[in-house]
């Protein structure tokens, strides 16, 4: 099957076989940089792809050719159905994959084995406990980093998803990079981006260069190197010397990387969205329920990318006041 992927290539020939489905725009936790402080509207659940109607539309995108898919939320693993469509998902002919807060994570070792998931991003903004739960205004620091220990122990590739924020946790970067000498796990640095509702301005966001410094600063010029990049990448990636983990920097605000992109985002509402950025989105839940064939709209979608950030331009202050996108929590990252 497979061979020819034309339907998932787009204007500037970057191939889309990567597609993050939402599962949930709800959340255990309540991060300020993802959730809005006042919450999100709350829908009917008819609003939402059933566990059923999204195994269906993702089983459109893999016979196009799609090849990994990662589940996002919100949490992921809050939503009723999770286990049965990691279960479904694993029999399809792509790699399967989630980024979750992992609070949940215990409950879900065996399903996530089953279903053939062997990497997982887990979100974790400070290794401080008080102020782990500030950022994220639930108290589950205790438990989440027993599930990472566990996630270890089982055999999962671990990535960790750090968004780095002046003032906030601008101070952890070397403890974070500390926790790569005798484990296994691979921190990636992320720079804070602005959503709907997140109060981003450009003095918050820590830059790629400037956590480069701190990193040079501590460790030296010669005590870490830099990893060859793969392909689509999203972080450029480090080592210290003789460590098992590794790090990296994903510099989305001050180089993105979009001429490599090879995502296409499904939200839990059931809508294609080209980029993180874009406001158009298409429907495609309607038309699955109208029983219209998916692929007009994929191709469209896809065909409507723009090369770079959804023609947003360069980030700063005036442009973030007027973003109209949706919250982080409602695209799923
Ligand atoms: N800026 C950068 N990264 C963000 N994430 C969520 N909100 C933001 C933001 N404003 C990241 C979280 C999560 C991933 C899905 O997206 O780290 O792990
Ligand atoms: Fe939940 Fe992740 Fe958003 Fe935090 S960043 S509120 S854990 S979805």
């Amino acid at each position: 099957m497979n061979s020819t992927p034309q339907h998932i290539v787009d204007k500037f020939g970057r191939v889309h076989d990567y597609l993050r489905i939402s599962l949930t725009e709800r959340c255990n936790l309540r991060c300020f940089y993802c959730m809005p402080e006042e919450g999100i509207e709350l829908r009917d659940k008819s609003a939402f792809m059933s566990a059923e109607e999204l195994i269906d539309i993702a089983k459109t995108f893999v016979s196009l050719g799609v090849k990994k898919i990662r589940l996002t939320g919100g949490e992921p693993l809050i939503k009723k159905n999770a286990a049965f469509i990691l279960r479904e998902l694993g029999k399809l002919p792509v790699e399967v994959t989630l980024t979750t807060n992992a609070v949940n994570v215990d409950r879900f070792i065996d399903v996530m084995k089953e279903a053939g998931i062997k990497s997982i991003n887990v979100s974790l903004d400070s290794l401080k406990e008080e102020r782990f739960n500030a950022i994220s205004r639930r108290n589950y620091f205790q438990k989440i980093t027993e599930n990472i220990d566990l996630l270890l122990e089982n055999g999962f590739h671990v990535k960790l998803n750090v968004v780095v924020i002046r003032g906030t946790n601008d101070d952890e970067i070397v403890d974070f990079i500390e926790w790569t000498k005798k484990t296994p796990i691979h921190v990636r640095f992320i720079e804070f981006m602005p959503f709907d509702g997140n109060k981003w301005n450009w003095e918050k966001k820590v830059s790629f260069k400037e956590i480069l410094q701190q990193v040079t600063a501590h460790y030296g010029e010669n005590g870490f190197y830099q990893l060859k990049d793969k392909p689509n990448r999203t972080s450029r990636c480090f080592k210290l010397a003789n460590s098992k983990g590794t790090f990296g920097i994903i510099s989305s605000v001050t180089n993105p990387f979009c001429d490599t992109c090879n995502r296409i985002r499904l939200t839990a509402d059931g809508k294609i969205k080209n980029c993180l950025f874009s406001n158009d989105e298409i429907d495609l839940l309607s038309l699955h329920r109208k029983k219209l064939p998916l692929l007009p709209a994929i191709i469209d979608a896809i065909q409507s990318k723009d090369k770079k950030r959804a023609g947003l331009g360069e980030f700063n202050d005036k442009m973030a006041e007027k973003l109209q996108n949706r919250s982080m929590i409602t695209i799923g990252g």
